[in-house]
């Protein structure tokens, strides 16, 4: 496949009002030039800094049976986005989100909104944190005291592969979802994300009913799939890519959709970059409620809702305080945010 054969998805839906300095004191509903709805799911896409829309959230008693967060990974980076790709044309780069704060500094940041995430749970719902070496071993403690260490269900391992330049190491080459839930009674599909046994456990089986050790699993039906998990990263070449770096495969947030959260259910991500889970969620028929603190990646977001067929309800919302795109990334407000028990 040519260069610009994949460039076409290098576009954004752009609106002219998430560019443009903004002072909002409530979220604010722009207008959106939307076709009729096909899906039975609505997505509720909010340019805003995360922790002051999950406050909102929380004060308007909305609560979450899933919610799924992809933070920067405090890898020291700045990011990119390409746009304007089109068919045969180059896309241009153009800076995204950047990920450079001091350590200490990003643990503070990051800990009022994993807090205030474990308020917007409802009684059965379960949190994914989605992070790498870099931050994932002190935000497991950190996560621990917020909700608890018996609540702590999963370390999840995604494993993938690519290039990489470490000849001094092995190559870091998996990223770690830390999974909690509010309560013992949490919502678990288990039978939504069944996998196929192996050709060689299958054949294993078939040989002989002594097999394994001693229970003879039902082949037909297949298996709950191990804690570490393989799924390819976007690659250049797969249409889903947008062109937002960091962007996650649909792949695994259709397991974790399909594990926590049932047809009809609210899910949340309150990082939601290039939109992945707004799709998956539009696809599985589950509503979305999205923030992200980028005009491009809201943009990135809209065009990929908008090639859903069918074509999910959208609701564009605003919700900054800034003077230009992405300054109140930075901001790091702690006052006002609601502990959790175990916190206080
Ligand atoms: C790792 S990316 C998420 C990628 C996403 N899961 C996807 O599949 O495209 C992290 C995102 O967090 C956003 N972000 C960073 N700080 C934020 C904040 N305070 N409020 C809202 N979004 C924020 C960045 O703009 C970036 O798009």
């Amino acid at each position: 496949m040519g260069r610009g054969a994949f460039e076409h998805n290098y576009q954004s839906l752009r609106v002219p009002a998430l560019s443009v300095p903004a002072y909002d004191l409530q979220p604010t509903r722009l207008a959106l030039d939307w076709p009729t709805p096909t899906a039975l799911s609505t997505v509720h896409l909010f340019c805003a800094d995360n922790l002051r829309l999950a406050r909102w959230l929380l004060q308007g008693q909305q609560r979450f049976r899933l919610i799924y967060l992809d933070p920067p990974f405090a890898s020291g980076k700045r990011y990119v986005a390409r746009v304007n790709g089109g068919p045969g044309v180059a896309a241009a780069v153009v800076p995204a989100y950047h990920d450079d704060r001091a350590f200490d500094d990003y643990l503070r940041w990051l800990e009022p909104r994993l807090v205030i995430a474990r308020e917007l749970l409802t009684d059965d719902g379960t949190l994914y944190v989605h992070l790498d070496w870099h931050a994932v071993h002190y935000v497991k403690v950190m996560l621990d005291r917020i909700f608890g260490r018996q609540r702590f269900l999963n370390e999840i391992i995604w494993c993938y592969h690519g290039p990489s330049a470490i000849t001094s190491a092995f190559k870091r080459k998996h990223d770690t979802i830390l999974v909690y839930t509010r309560s013992r009674n949490y919502y678990f599909n288990a039978d939504a994300v069944r996998v196929p046994y192996d050709e060689a456990t299958v054949r294993t089986f078939r040989s002989s009913r002594r097999a394994g050790f001693g229970k003879v699993p039902d082949l037909a039906r297949g298996k709950v799939p191990e804690d570490w998990w393989y799924f390819p990263v976007v690659a250049r070449l797969h249409r889903e890519r947008v062109g937002y770096q960091t962007q996650k495969p649909e792949a695994l947030l259709r397991r974790i959709l399909l594990a926590s959260s049932a047809p009809g259910d609210q899910v949340l991500d309150l990082f939601s970059g290039s939109g992945t889970t707004g799709v998956v969620a539009a696809k599985l028929e589950r509503h979305a409620t999205l923030c992200d603190i980028h005009p491009l990646a809201i943009e990135k977001t809209l065009l990929r809702l908008r090639r859903l067929d069918p074509l999910p309800a959208v609701a564009l919302w605003r919700y900054r305080q800034d003077h230009n795109g992405a300054a109140d990334q930075m901001a790091t407000p702690l006052e006002g945010v609601h502990r959790s028990e175990e916190e206080r």
